[in-house]
């Protein structure tokens, strides 16, 4: 019989410590910010995320893990993202704004796998639900900046920003794209359908002719209101004044088609073509697009954990991952001593120590070996002449130095 695999695009995580770091970083730094740990479901109904990333989207279209539940009343799926999710539990809850929330978890889209990419993926997702003023941007900005540069000491990231202006700007700016778009000749099949449905994504076209084509089309921060110009270049003034390195990309869309306003994304060259490792931007219009008559303007942005472990991994060292405790190992010499080496490990655990033991009868050889191999720091030897005396051979696996110490003081030994 073979061994099941793994799905297709997901990972087992057998080390888990750098995803642990990044999180407890995280809660550290963003706590600062008075921000709070939400949790949301990872199944939710379909038409929560149809309604508001666009049905257009691939993410919608293409993405979907969809379950079918036993009853088959509802069409369920797993969770794509968490912004639609948060939203929803704001607006059940309705909790004082602005709503300052951060969750983290796996997320769920068909795409296909590659470096950096995967079907099941994790995010950490922060969201300020109800504030319309543009320097909650800067400061949401300047938070996810100072966790990439001084929390976790990345060098080698880079902030792109773009304004897409109000949603009536948007529309404004889609018309004249389209147009421009439609006097093309050459571009590709994917193009065509995005020019009906998504007209911004075409600047998400990776097809080298059609970027070309696109190298003159008109860009959004050229054509925005004069509320909205004020509000770009606020955030810009804000960005700079706290010192926030950034660059303008002005093709910079987004594949989610609730944004409006700012849009970010934190890219790195180590990445390769997945190179996004954090995206979030503005969002006025969510919680109308999920039935709320009041308006509730909000922002956010997710970071890929994956991504993020990508470019982490070759400067771990630099990291201040926590060192392990020092490790103890019980060794009974048969199992005679298994109700003793129990003991011994119930009385060192509530000493706050970190004990194994090996309960399986092997050798003191072998014992000695794998105690080796698991970077023990003493062996707690448990034989006949120990359980008699009421000791144990406590021996140093570093020096080899070994010494018999009464059982009730075992503990204060160790701990000194
Ligand atoms: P997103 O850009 O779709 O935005 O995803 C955010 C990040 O999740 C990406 O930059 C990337 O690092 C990671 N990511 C996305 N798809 C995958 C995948 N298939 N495999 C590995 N990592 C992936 C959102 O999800 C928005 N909800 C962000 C947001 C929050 N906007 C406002 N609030």
């Amino acid at each position: 019989m073979q061994i099941i695999p793994r799905v297709k695009g997901t990972q087992d995580f057998i080390d888990n410590r750098l995803f642990r770091f990044i999180i407890n970083q995280f809660q550290e730094h963003i706590s600062l910010y008075h921000f709070t740990e939400v949790s949301t479901p990872i199944i939710e109904q379909v038409e929560l995320f149809k309604r508001t990333l666009g049905t257009f989207t691939d993410v919608v279209s293409k993405e979907m893990f969809l379950i079918k539940a036993a009853d088959k009343e509802d069409a369920l799926c797993l969770r794509p993202e968490a912004t639609a999710p948060t939203m929803r539990a704001f607006l059940e809850v309705q909790p004082l704004t602005p709503w300052k929330v951060y969750s983290y978890g796996p997320m769920f889209r068909y795409e296909r796998p590659q470096k950096g990419r995967f079907r099941q993926f994790h995010q950490i997702n922060v969201e300020v639900i109800g504030s319309s003023s543009i320097s909650q941007d800067a400061l949401l900005i300047t938070m996810l900046d100072r966790f990439f540069q001084e929390k976790l000491n990345i060098q080698s990231a880079a902030l792109q920003i773009n304004f897409l202006g109000s949603y009536e700007d948007r529309a404004r700016y889609a018309e004249k794209l389209k147009e421009f778009v439609s006097a093309l000749d050459g571009i590709c099949d994917t193009c065509i359908v995005r020019k009906e449905k998504n007209i911004l994504r075409v600047f998400d076209c990776k097809n080298p002719t059609c970027q070309k084509l696109y190298e003159n089309a008109p860009i959004m921060i050229d054509h925005l209101s004069s509320a909205s110009q004020k509000e770009w270049e606020q955030l810009q003034k804000e960005l700079t004044l706290l010192s926030v390195t950034f660059s303008i990309n002005p093709r910079l869309v987004r594949g989610l088609d609730y944004y409006n306003k700012t849009v970010f994304e934190f890219v790195s060259a180590q990445l390769g073509s997945q190179n996004a490792f954090c995206g979030g931007g503005r969002y006025d219009r969510l919680a109308n697009e999920l039935g709320s008559k009041q308006e509730y303007p909000s922002l956010g942005a997710a970071i890929g954990i994956e991504r993020l472990m990508l470019i982490l991994e070759p400067i771990i060292d630099s990291l201040s991952l926590p060192q392990p405790k020092p490790l103890y190992v019980v060794m009974p010499l048969s199992s005679e001593q298994n109700p003793l080496a129990l003991l011994l490990v119930d009385t060192l655990h509530a000493a706050d120590l970190t004990v194994d033991t090996f309960l399986d009868g092997d050798s003191l050889k072998s014992m000695m070996r794998r105690a080796n191999k698991m970077g023990a720091a003493y062996a707690l030897i448990l034989g006949d002449e120990e359980q008699q005396n009421k000791t144990v051979l406590v021996k140093n696996m570093m020096t080899g130095d070994q010494e018999q110490i009464k059982q009730i003081e075992v503990a204060q030994y160790l701990k000194k």
